[in-house]
């Protein structure tokens, strides 16, 4: 039997908690929704996360050699996107499994995760506007506020590794 998580379609979001719950035969289903294996949802998040990581190593590195931050308008500006929708990638329903690493509080406090994603949305927002004007110090600057917003949710959301 397939476990079968789902989650609506991201605009809502999970922590509105708008979610009609309906059993059915090998997974559940929730209203105006599409299905989604829960492994594959806790797959997606944990390689976007990954995919993130290496864009901030990037970035890391042109910080530190005082290299130049205008190519990285693009990503910060997909990254904030990613974190948008980041919380929706948490339904009910995988809480476990695929070693996620996400903390049950995620799920027991799902506005306070919705806030910490918001807040590295807008960061990452900040920087990728930063980044377009060139100015490396301001660049440096925003990229150490988004830090502080990884750093933020983790400890209160993500188990240690
Ligand atoms: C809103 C909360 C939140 C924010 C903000 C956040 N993370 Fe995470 N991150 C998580 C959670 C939760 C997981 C665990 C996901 C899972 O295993 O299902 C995770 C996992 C990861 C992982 C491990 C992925 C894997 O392979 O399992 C990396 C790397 C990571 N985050 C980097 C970052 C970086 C870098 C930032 C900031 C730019 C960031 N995160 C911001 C919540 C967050």
């Amino acid at each position: 039997m397939t476990f079968v998580g789902t989650f609506s379609a991201m605009r809502t979001g999970i922590a509105a908690g708008v979610m009609l719950l309906a059993a059915s035969a090998g997974g559940i289903a929730w209203a105006g929704s599409v299905s989604v294996p829960a492994d594959q949802l806790i797959e997606t998040r944990q390689s976007g996360q990954d995919v993130v990581y290496g864009l901030i190593s990037t970035m890391k590195a042109a910080v530190e050699s005082k290299g130049d931050v205008k190519g990285f308008a693009d990503g910060a500006g997909a990254m904030s996107r990613w974190f948008a929708n980041f919380a929706s990638l948490f339904p009910p329903g995988t809480e476990t499994g695929h070693g996620t690493k996400v903390k049950p509080e995620a799920f027991s406090d799902a506005a306070g995760f919705a806030k910490a994603a918001a807040d590295a949305s807008a960061a990452a927002k900040a920087l990728s506007d930063t980044a377009k004007t060139g100015d490396q110090a301001a660049f440096a600057e925003k990229f150490k506020a988004l830090g502080g917003t990884c750093g933020a949710c983790h400890k209160a959301y993500k188990e240690k590794t």
